[in-house]
């Protein structure tokens, strides 16, 4: 972007004024691939912590690539910080839901939302993952047999998405797909997250608004649902959550919830069929678990599935979905040696820092035994797939889960190969994931 001689020169006077090194021309960073690129440019130049002018003439943006200070922003003085203009997309479609709300009211919906994410909670989700997982089985087996291809992606998402609305509508998921459409289907149709996107989304507030309502006149106790969870709690003071509110919460989930670990799971597809001997070391891992533990526990034992975990790992450090977090700063403050001005804008990218030389061996390598070892990396918060603090990923533990289960039900039945020669093209929007699928060949085993 060629800023006007004008706006550069008043954007060079703020880039001065942080006392950071960094570009001299605005830059709009927003959740796109421009400012990927740019900014890992830019971290080769002007290293750990650089300013950018930013494009309305503002405060420039500062840029975190140190897991200290990255630390000190999401963790330590997390209070001093409110969500960032990286969200202003996700605002849109989130109404006041936990990703975008903020303080009081923030910390009041977290703590009655917490306890259904609590792993016992979740155990109930555990066999309808397995199914789920067993019935895309027999659609890959139709493939494998008939010699064909799959695309790995819209399977992970139309999987993901079925999960995520079975988890929170239980029983009355049926009354969603009535019809034999799933109003939903749209998150995995329609790849913008546009106005126009916005616009259909909120129309499906009113079918959430009615599933509640139903739910509400029969059976308003029923809990073993993320909706049962939402009607039941209770604030400190005894109150429960307003209907607005549990429509939010539930939008914010499904959002949360299904593109993300879609995403995450595509890569994983690319990376294990691109290496061969990672994907034969799962499947003599997956061989030995029995489908009833699967069914049980998710296989969440700490050494069941320890090497298809740490396969996870790595897929999620090479391509964290999550790839670009955004903070405001509320008050003056030090970060680091320096002082940062309330409503500076501070973007931190799990992408960079995860891909951070000065804390991973070799990092453009997938090597899933590197979390095997004790110095890797180098400081904990230069991992951070699910960010990390008060405000770190509510649905870790369910992912997770999600992307075991999946991964060791059909590497027990399927070898992949990758159809491609190099890296897939990758789109980095509010989410990271691949531009144009993941084909793979499926052998049946
Ligand atoms: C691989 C899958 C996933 C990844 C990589 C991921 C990543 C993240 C990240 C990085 C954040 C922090 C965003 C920020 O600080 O701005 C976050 C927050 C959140 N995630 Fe996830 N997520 C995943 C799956 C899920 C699932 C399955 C759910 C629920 C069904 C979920 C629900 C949420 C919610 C509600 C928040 C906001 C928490 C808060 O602000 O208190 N996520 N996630």
């Amino acid at each position: 972007m060629t800023p006007t001689s004008e706006s550069s020169a008043c954007n060079e006077d703020h880039a001065t004024a942080t006392g950071l090194p960094g570009p001299s021309a605005a830059f709009p960073i927003a959740p796109d691939d421009a400012s990927r690129r740019q900014l890992m440019a830019w971290q080769s130049e002007y290293g750990d912590l650089f300013a950018v002018p930013s494009s309305n003439g503002g405060l420039a943006h500062w840029i975190v690539n140190d897991p200290a200070l990255a630390q000190q922003v999401l963790v330590r003085q997390a209070g001093s910080y409110a969500k960032g203009m990286g969200l202003d997309r996700v605002r849109l479609l989130l109404g006041n839901g936990i990703m975008v709300s903020e303080s009081d009211f923030w910390a009041r919906q977290r703590r009655m939302l917490q306890p259904a994410f609590r792993p016992r909670a979740l155990s109930d989700v555990n066999a309808m993952i397995l199914e789920e997982n067993m019935a895309l089985a027999e659609r890959w087996k139709d493939a494998a047999d008939g010699g064909g291809s799959i695309e790995a992606e819209s399977h992970a998402s139309e999987l993901t998405l079925v999960i995520v609305l079975k988890s929170i509508f239980g029983t009355d998921y049926p009354r969603l797909v009535e019809g034999g459409a799933n109003p939903f289907a749209l998150l995995t149709e329609e790849p913008e997250r546009n106005l126009r996107f916005a616009a259909r989304f909120h129309r499906l507030k009113q079918t959430v608004d009615a599933i509640i309502g139903r739910r509400l006149a029969e059976r308003p106790h029923e809990s073993f649902d993320f909706l049962g969870h939402l009607l039941a709690a209770r604030s400190r003071d005894g109150d429960p959550m307003s209907r607005s509110a549990i429509v939010d919460e539930v939008m914010t989930l499904i959002v949360a919830g299904h593109e993300t670990t879609a995403s995450a799971l595509a890569f994983a597809w690319y990376l294990i069929a691109s290496h061969p001997e990672v994907c034969a070391r799962m499947q003599s891992e997956v061989d030995t678990v029995d489908e009833s533990l699967l069914r049980e526990t998710g296989g969440a034992e700490r050494e069941t599935l320890a090497y298809t975990d740490r396969v996870v790992a790595e897929v999620l450090r090479l391509y964290p979905p999550g790839w670009l977090l955004s903070r405001r700063a509320l008050v003056d403050q030090p970060l680091g040696d320096h002082l940062i001005p309330a409503g500076t804008q501070v973007f931190i990218s799990p992408y960079l820092l995860q891909r951070h030389p000065g804390y991973w061996r070799a990092p453009a390598r997938f090597d899933p035994d590197r979390f095997a070892r004790e110095d890797e990396p180098r400081h904990r918060l230069a991992y951070l797939p699910f960010a990390a603090g008060p405000r770190h990923c509510i649905g870790e533990h369910l992912a997770a889960t999600e992307m075991r289960v999946h991964l060791a039900t059909l590497l027990r039945r399927f070898t992949p190969t990758w159809l491609g020669d190099d890296e897939p093209a990758i789109e980095s929007a509010i989410n990271l994931r691949p531009a144009s699928g993941i084909y793979l060949q499926l052998t049946a085993r």
